[in-house]
Formats: C-alpha cells, structure tokens, sequence
C-alpha cells in the first residue's frame, strides 16, 4: 500500500513540476487536485482501507496531500515572480516605439563661412597658417609694435594667463611667428579663434573669430591690398557688393585702413540710396609696418607687405543676414538647423 501511494506522489510531483507558466500550471492542478485528478482518482479510500492499516495509511495520505500542496504553491509562487520580471522587461524594451532616427549634422555658419573664405584665399594662392589661442604677449603685443602702455594690452581687455601669456587677442600674432620661420615670398591666411574681455551682447562677444592675411614680397603696394580685398568681398557677396576703404590706425601697419560693406535690412545691400542702408566695418588692414618686418630680420628695404585681420562673425551677418552674434554660440539647433 505505501508503495503505491509514494508512485502516486511521484506522479503528481512531476505533473506539478512541468508547467511552463501559471496557466499550465492551472491545468496541472486540476489534473492532480481536480475531482478526476490522479489523487481524487488514485488515493485510497478510507472505508475501504482495512481497519488496522487505517491510522498508518491515513497519516501517511495526510502527508502526501500536504506536501504537494506546498509544492503546488511554491511552484504558483514562482512562476508569478517569473511572469513579473518578463512584464516588466517588455515594458523597458518597447517594441512598438517607432525607430530613433539619426538627424543628420550639419556645418555651423562660421565654418561655412570659414570654408568659404579659406577656399577663395587658396585661389588667390594664399596657404593656411595656424598659431595658438594660448599666446606669448611678445607675438600678441610687443612683437607687433604695440606700445607697452597701449590700452589693448590693459588687462581689463585682455585675459591674462600670467604677466607673460595672453589669450590671444587678434589673430595677427600669427604673422611674426611665421615670418620667424619662413623666408618671404610669404602668401598666408591664419584663420581661429581670439578673445578679449568684452561683456556678451548683440555685437560684442568674449570669444570670436578672425581671419588674419599676410602677404610679403618685393614691390608690394597698397593697391594690391585693396584689389585683393575688393576681389574678396566679390567673391563672397556678388559684383553689386558696396565697399568702402577708411583711413584707420594699428600699431603695426603704416597706412593703416578698415573696410566697410553697405548693408541693407537684411545682409549686404546693393542699393546706394537704401533707406535702411548702413556701413558694417568688417575688416583692418594696412601695408606692414617696416619695423616689424625688421623685427622679424626681413630686409625691409627690399621687401614690402600688406596684411589684414577679418572678423569672420561680420561676414557670416552679412552673409546669412543675421543681427545677433551670441546666435553664433547659443548652440540652438533651431538656428542652426537652418543652414
Ligand atoms: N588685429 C586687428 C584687430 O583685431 C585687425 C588688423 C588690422 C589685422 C590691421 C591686420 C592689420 O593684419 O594689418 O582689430
């Protein structure tokens, strides 16, 4: 008798053991516990139990019943954990979210700006040449014959590293280091990036960008300057474009200029007479200061340049006719996804 009842507990132990999930597991019970179910079917019943086999078999069918009862809970239990942790994974990973779709990059204005300008210097023969933002006051100042006591240098304009190093406040530092290490002909353009401690507003802006020009050789004469800038702003802006040339002064330049372009409400105009017509200075310039070229040991008598400095930001608002430059470093893709 007691083998028989431990076959049927193993029986009921596997069926209760297979289920794959609470509804099989359902299934499982009624198959084991239900009123066809192998135990309803398979244990003894009592009254036909011989009376003295009675407290040993009845105690034994208690525990039978008993243990698989636990069995099957434990197994509920489980298989609900299971079903939990499986909702709760799908619900992280939801399939039926459409894709993530990459938006494509696109180039910010002042390197638009910048490939532009680079790609009309190099037709002109021009090569690029680069220096530090991080710059020695000798190549930013002293170098290019900015008096000690010149305000430019005042450490209210200008962020100090220490009495020695500046962030470079003009590009133009750039021409002497690379006069110190090339013989002329010299033919270059030093784009990046310069600072100077101005309070951010619609114009004025801690960090900006130019575009240096230096071009060194014998019989080098102003009308080669303004030729060559006359010939940029067409190249940039179409034959309509107005340019005005204005005496200027810089420390290291002797005549020194600026140039203007007539612009209009929006961008450059081509209309003398424009009603909304005003002069946007965009650029320095002048025929090298002969002191510097000697700086540099050039023979300034035999040799003549002229260089210029480009504030790209200038450009760009003519170009693409924008009136704010903090847009420039906001980094709000509505802006900068329009171009
Ligand atoms: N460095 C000047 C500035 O930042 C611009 C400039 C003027 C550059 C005359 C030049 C130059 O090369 O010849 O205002």
């Amino acid at each position: 008798m007691e083998d028989r009842l431990r076959a049927l507990e193993a029986e009921a132990r596997t069926m209760l053991a297979a289920p794959a999930d609470l509804r099989e597991l359902e299934e499982a019970r009624v198959r084991v516990f239900g009123k066809k179910g192998v135990l309803t079917v398979g244990l003894p019943d009592m009254k036909h139990v011989p009376v003295e086999e009675r407290p040993l078999v009845g105690k034994l069918r208690n525990a039978i019943l008993k243990d698989l009862e636990a069995l099957f809970e434990s197994r509920q239990a489980e298989l609900a954990e299971q079903a939990r942790q499986r909702a709760e994974a799908e619900r992280e990973l939801d399939v039926t979210l459409p894709g993530r779709v990459p938006r494509p990059g696109r180039r910010h204005p002042l390197t638009l700006m910048l490939n532009e300008l680079v790609d009309i210097f190099a037709g002109f023969g021009f090569t690029i040449a680069d220096g530090p933002e991080v710059e020695l006051s000798y190549y930013n100042f002293t170098a290019l014959a900015i008096p000690e006591d010149h305000p430019a240098r005042d450490d209210r304009d200008s962020f100090y590293v220490t009495d020695e190093v500046v962030l470079r406040t003009e590009t133009s530092a750039v021409q002497v280091r690379y006069m110190e290490t090339h013989e002329p002909p010299v033919r270059i353009i030093a784009p990046g990036r310069v600072y100077r401690r101005d309070a951010v507003d619609a114009t004025h802006c801690h960090t900006f960008h130019q575009v240096e020009g230096l071009l060194v050789d014998q019989g080098v004469s102003f009308g080669d300057l303004k030729g060559t800038l006359y010939a940029l702003a067409r190249e940039l802006f179409g034959e309509g474009v107005i340019c005005r040339f204005t005496p200027d002064f810089f420390p290291f330049t002797e005549p020194s200029a600026q140039m203007a372009i007539w612009r209009g409400q929006e961008g450059i105009s081509t209309d003398p007479a424009d009603p909304n017509g005003r002069w946007l200075e965009v650029l320095g310039c002048g025929m090298v200061d002969p002191q510097v070229l000697a700086n540099v040991g050039y023979d300034s008598e035999r040799f003549t340049g002229y260089a210029f400095g480009v504030g790209l930001e200038r450009l760009a608002i003519l170009k693409y006719g924008i009136d704010d430059i903090r847009l420039f470093f906001e980094n709000d893709l509505r802006f900068l996804s329009q171009f």
